[in-house]
C-alpha cells in the first residue's frame, strides 16, 4: 500500500494544486481534466519499477523466490503450495516471518471488494466515486480520502473515536482537522457505524452520534478501521510459535519466537505498523544471524500521515511526558513565519521539539505541515545522536528552506530564538 498510495497522493495533489492553487501563484490553466486510467496507470507503473528493482537484488544477491503459499512445519521446514502447481519443502536453519497484516473487517460491513472495500480496492476505483464513505479517520483513511477529494469525491469520514487522531500530539491534530475540513473532507467524529448495506447501486451506512442517527449514502465505502496480523494457515500447531490475544506473534525484543531459529518482523509482531519499522527489523535479524548485534529502538522510529499538510512525529509527546513526569522544554515555531513556506503558499502548520528540562536532550518532535516527512529524519537523527536542543539550533540551515522551521523551534525550547521577544 506504501507507494501506489504515495503515487495517488501526488498525482491528485498535483491536480488539486493545478485546479486551486495555481491562481495564486498568477497561473491560469483551463479545461483541466483527469484521466482515471492514466492516473492510476502512472501508480501501476511506479509500483511494477520497483517491484522489478527487488527482483533485480533478488538475481543479484542469489536469492531464489518461491512464488505460492507457505506453512511452517516442525523441524524448521517450510511447505510451498506453488503458484506453479507444485509443492516444495524447503529445510532451513532459520525462517524469517513477515507476512504483515490485513484490514480489520467490522462486524455487519461485509467487505464486496466492488462497492464496500480495503485500501486496495481504494487504490483501484475504476472512476472518481460521486460520493465517498471511509470508516475510520485514521493513516489510510486521511490519505485515501483525500487522493479521491481531490479529484472531486464528495468524502464522508466516519470515525469512532471523539477525538481525532488520538495518537497524535493534540495541538497537531487540530491543525490537521482544521486544515482537512478546509479542504472538503467531511469528518464526523463520535461516529459508531451500525451497518452498511449495498442497496442497487449505492451503499448505506447507519451510524450514530451524539447528535441521534444517521443514514450515510455514498457511493463507495472504504474500511480503513485498522489492521490484525496476518497468521492464517502460516504453521501448524505442532510447531510451537505462540500468538498473543492482538493476534500478533510473541518475540522477544531481537525478533525470535519461541522457536529456536524462526523469526519475525514487521506488522506480524508488537510495535508500530509501519514499512520502515518491518524493515529496520527485518535488516537488524539477518545481522543477528550473522553474528552481529543489532537492534531497533521503537522511540526513533518516524511515524508520518502523507496528507496535506504532512503530519509527522517522533519520540516522546508533551502529553507522554506529562503523565512520566518528564521535566521537559518545549519550543515551536509556526510555518507561516517560514520564507520558503511562505514562497510556497504553504504556511498552515507548526513544529513542536521537545527536550528534557535538566540535560537538554531531545525527547521527541511533532510537526504538522509541508514536507513533514523529510523535515523529521533531522530530529530522528539527532535523537540517535544524543544531540542536545542546542545542537540543532547551531547548525546553519539553508535559507530559506523549510528545515529552518526545524532550527527555529529548537531555539525556541531554549528560548533563543531569534523572532522571540524575550522580555
Ligand atoms: P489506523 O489505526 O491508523 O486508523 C484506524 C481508525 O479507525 C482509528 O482512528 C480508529 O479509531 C477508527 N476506527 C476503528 N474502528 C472503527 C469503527 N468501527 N468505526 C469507525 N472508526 C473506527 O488504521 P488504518 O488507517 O486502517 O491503517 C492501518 C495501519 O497501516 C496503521 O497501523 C497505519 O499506521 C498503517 N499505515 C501507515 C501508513 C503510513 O505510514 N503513512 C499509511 C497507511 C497505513
Amino acid at each position: 500500500g506504501c507507494i501506489p498510495s504515495k503515487a495517488l497522493l501526488d498525482s491528485s495533489k498535483l491536480y488539486r494544486d493545478i485546479a486551486q492553487r495555481s491562481k495564486t501563484h498568477g497561473i491560469h490553466a483551463e479545461s483541466l481534466r483527469v484521466e482515471v486510467a492514466e492516473f492510476l496507470g502512472r501508480k501501476d507503473r511506479v509500483v511494477k519499477q520497483f517491484a522489478d528493482g527487488i527482483g533485480m537484488l533478488f538475481k543479484g544477491n542469489r536469492i531464489t523466490p518461491y512464488w505460492g503459499r507457505g506453512r511452517i512445519r516442525p523441524g524448521n521446514e517450510v511447505i510451498v503450495d506453488g503458484m506453479d502447481g507444485k509443492q516444495h519443502t524447503i529445510a532451513a536453519t532459520h525462517i524469517i516471518i513477515a507476512t504483515g497484516s490485513q484490514p480489520i473487517s467490522i462486524p455487519s460491513v461485509a467487505f464486496d471488494r466492488v462497492m464496500v472495500v480495503d485500501h486496495a480496492g481504494a487504490l483501484e476505483f475504476d472512476q472518481i466515486p460521486g460520493r465517498l464513505g471511509v470508516i475510520g479517520a485514521g493513516t489510510i483513511g486521511l490519505e485515501l480520502g483525500s487522493v479521491w477529494s481531490r479529484l472531486g469525491a464528495h468524502v464522508t469520514l466516519l470515525e469512532s473515536s471523539a477525538d481525532f487522531l488520538r495518537s497524535v500530539d493534540a495541538d497537531i491534530a487540530q491543525v490537521g482537522l482544521r486544515e482537512f475540513r478546509r479542504q472538503g473532507l467531511h469528518i464526523e467524529l463520535g461516529a459508531q457505524v451500525a451497518d452498511a448495506k449495498v442497496v442497487g447501486s449505492e451503499v448505506r451506512v447507519r451510524f450514530s452520534n451524539p447528535e441521534g442517527d444517521h443514514e450515510l449514502v455514498v457511493d463507495k465505502l472504504l474500511v480503513a478501521a485498522g489492521r490484525r496480523p496476518f497468521t492464517e494457515g502460516l504453521f501448524e500447531p505442532e510447531v510451537g510459535i505462540q500468538i498473543d490475544k492482538r493476534g500478533r506473534i510473541v518475540v522477544d525484543e531481537s525478533c525470535a519466537t519461541d522457536v529456536p531459529g524462526i523469526w519475525a518482523i514487521g506488522d506480524v509482531v508488537r510495535g508500530p505498523m509501519l514499512a520502515h519499522k518491518g524493515s529496520q527489523e527485518g535488516i537488524a535479524v539477518a545481522e543477528r544471524i550473522a553474528g552481529h548485534v543489532s537492534q531497533v529502538d521503537f522511540n526513533k522510529v518516524p511515524w508520518v500521515i502523507y496528507t496535506d499538510p504532512e503530519i509527522a512525529w517522533v519520540g516522546q509527546g508533551e502529553n507522554d511526558l506529562g503523565l512520566a513526569g518528564v521535566p521537559h522544554k518545549v519550543g515551536t515555531f509556526t510555518f507561516a513565519a517560514a520564507g520558503r513556506a511562505a514562497a510556497m503558499n504553504e504556511t498552515a502548520g507548526h513544529v513542536k521539539i521537545l527536550a528534557h528540562a535538566e540535560t537538554d536532550r531531545i525527547l521527541g518532535a511533532q510537526m504538522v505541515g509541508p514536507g513533514a516527512s523529510e523535515l523529521i529524519a533531522e530530529v530522528v537523527l539527532a535523537m540517535e545522536l544524543h544531540a542536545r536542543i542546542q545542537d540543532i539550533g547551531r547548525v546553519a540551515h539553508a535559507n530559506p528552506s523549510l528545515s529552518e522551521a526545524v532550527r527555529e523551534a529548537a531555539l525556541a525550547a531554549s528560548r533563543r530564538a531569534i523572532t522571540m521577544l524575550n522580555h
